[in-house]
């Protein structure tokens, strides 16, 4: 294990980056944490501050349904998911990597939340429009820049009339590397990519950047 969580990541994509299957890379990070061989960078033990915000400023704003479904893509290990949850969300919530749904399924035992293996570029045809809340938290960043429209496009499928979209991540400065990666971060037009085929721009909301830190965002979108 290095002593820079992210180098273990990138390392590891790099790894599968050379091989077929450019997501694998998300697999072996989990297992190698599992093994005490990794550390996950991005599991911070509590869901994400943007996400925390949100919920505290902007969700008594919405007008959702009783009983909202919420999808939170790309779950890792579920804090957000249980915030959803907590919220009153009926909450499904989905990864990639088997290790990761197997860990947070176990982690979330005590709450509502249905935790899914699934693959973004390929979901089910039922989940289309099937949800009130769709959370995407760095899942999309995660995946190399060719995989972005499809990826986008994914999510985007999945919020119902009426629905809400939250994008939350960290922006490409304006004198970054498109090709440096992972995170392949997202620039502000590619954040405003996810308002087509229904989704409109709601709100946008970031957090200065400090010492050398990337600026984190929250970008609010809804289906009309
Ligand atoms: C950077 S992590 C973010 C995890 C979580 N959203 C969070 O904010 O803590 C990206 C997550 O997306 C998952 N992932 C990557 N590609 C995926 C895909 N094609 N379908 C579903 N999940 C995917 C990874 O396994 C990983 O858990």
């Amino acid at each position: 294990m290095s002593s820079d969580p992210d180098a273990d990541a990138r390392r590891l994509a790099a790894a599968a980056g050379e091989g077929d299957d450019p997501n694998r890379w998300f697999e072996d990070l989990y297992a190698a944490a599992q093994r005490g061989e990794a550390v996950v960078p991005w599991d911070r033990g509590a869901a994400h501050p943007l996400l925390e915000w949100w919920a505290g400023d902007r969700l008594g704003a919405q007008q959702l349904p009783e009983q909202s479904r919420a999808m939170v893509v790309g779950s890792g290990p579920g804090h957000d998911a249980r915030l959803l949850d907590d919220l009153g969300f009926v909450t499904t919530a989905f990864d990639i990597s088997p290790t990761a749904v197997a860990n947070a399924a176990a982690a979330l035992a005590d709450t509502s939340v249905d935790v899914r293996r699934a693959d973004l570029l390929d979901l089910p045809g039922e989940w289309r429009g099937g949800f009130d809340l769709v959370l995407e938290a760095m899942t999309v960043q995660a995946m190399p820049r060719s995989l972005r429209q499809a990826g986008t496009a994914a999510v985007r499928s999945m919020v119902a009339p009426g629905g809400v979209l939250l994008v939350i991540g960290m922006l490409m400065p304006d004198d970054g590397d498109l090709d440096d990666g992972p995170p392949w971060l997202l620039t502000r037009d590619e954040i405003d990519a996810f308002a087509r085929d229904g989704i409109e721009f709601v709100t946008y909301h970031d957090e200065p950047a400090t010492d050398g830190e990337l600026v984190r965002y929250l970008a609010e979108f809804r289906r009309g």
